[in-house]
């Protein structure tokens, strides 16, 4: 589903509006929610507004279950963390308890590392095993209530970058990126994790999201060059949630 929003704070409704929706029904059948946020700037208006007085009253907040789709290779507290900007913008404020909040352990200096503690974490919360599951099909395979994405500008998503490492990586949860053009490794989401979620919302806002979009929504199938093109839930929703100027090259 494509919804494209005449501004950022109308698509950050209809967003808040969403999560509330997917949090009801994930609690109403199996009493917990499990959302893993996306990072970057463009979410952190949508989380100020869960945390708002027009939405906090309305989720039992004990049961949701904070996971993260990718993190910066940084310490917690530094100012590029995603874990950071969710705990200003949205645990802080609604003080979730810890036991709600499952972050990358990045303050632990080796990304292979963090990424197996990564794995192993959602692996014990999902199926209360703390073990690599190497399964083949996918219904041990832990599947989110709800993955939130955002879209660079070159089509990343997640920290699924052009012609890395980790789009190839078809087995685990989560994987260690290294990002050739940030001088970095990043710390992601795999496909197999986010293909498996019952709900995945993009939230793409500003003009230099256009050009990608439209290769992404209008184009030919090249992930490897696009990412956020092979994000298809094979048995959830999927909702790009776009604000009209980065919407503008679309037809
Ligand atoms: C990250 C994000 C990343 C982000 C895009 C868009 O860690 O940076 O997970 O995938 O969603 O880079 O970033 P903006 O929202 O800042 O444009």
């Amino acid at each position: 589903m494509i919804k494209i929003f005449p501004n950022f704070d109308e698509l950050n409704l209809f967003a808040a509006e969403k999560f509330v929706e997917i949090a009801h029904k994930a609690v109403e059948k199996d009493r917990r929610f499990t959302v893993a946020l996306a990072g970057g700037s463009t979410p952190k208006s949508l989380y100020q507004l869960l945390a708002s007085d027009k939405f906090k009253n309305q989720i039992d907040w004990t049961k949701v279950f904070f996971f993260f789709g990718d993190e910066r290779n940084v310490s917690p507290d530094d100012a590029e963390s995603n874990y950071r900007m969710a705990q200003e913008s949205l645990f802080a404020p609604l003080k979730i308890a810890d036991e709600n909040i499952f972050r990358w352990k990045t303050e632990v200096k080796n990304a292979e590392i963090i990424a197996v503690n990564y794995e192993l974490t959602i692996w014990k919360f999902f199926e209360g095993k703390e073990e690599f599951i190497v399964s083949t099909d996918d219904s041990d395979f832990p599947r989110f209530d709800l993955i939130l994405l955002g879209m660079g500008a070159d089509g990343h998503t997640a920290s699924l970058f052009p012609f890395t490492q980790a789009l190839e990586e078809n087995k685990k949860i989560v994987a260690v990126n290294w990002v050739e053009k940030l001088n970095t490794n990043r710390l992601t989401f795999t496909y197999r994790a986010i293909n498996n979620a019952s709900n995945i919302i993009f939230l793409i806002s500003g003009e230099s999201k256009a050009e990608a979009l439209k290769k992404i929504l209008e184009g030919e199938y090249q992930p490897e060059k696009y990412p956020a093109q092979a994000v298809k839930p094979h048995g959830g929703n999927l909702f790009w949630l776009i604000e009209r100027r980065a919407a503008q090259l679309l037809n």
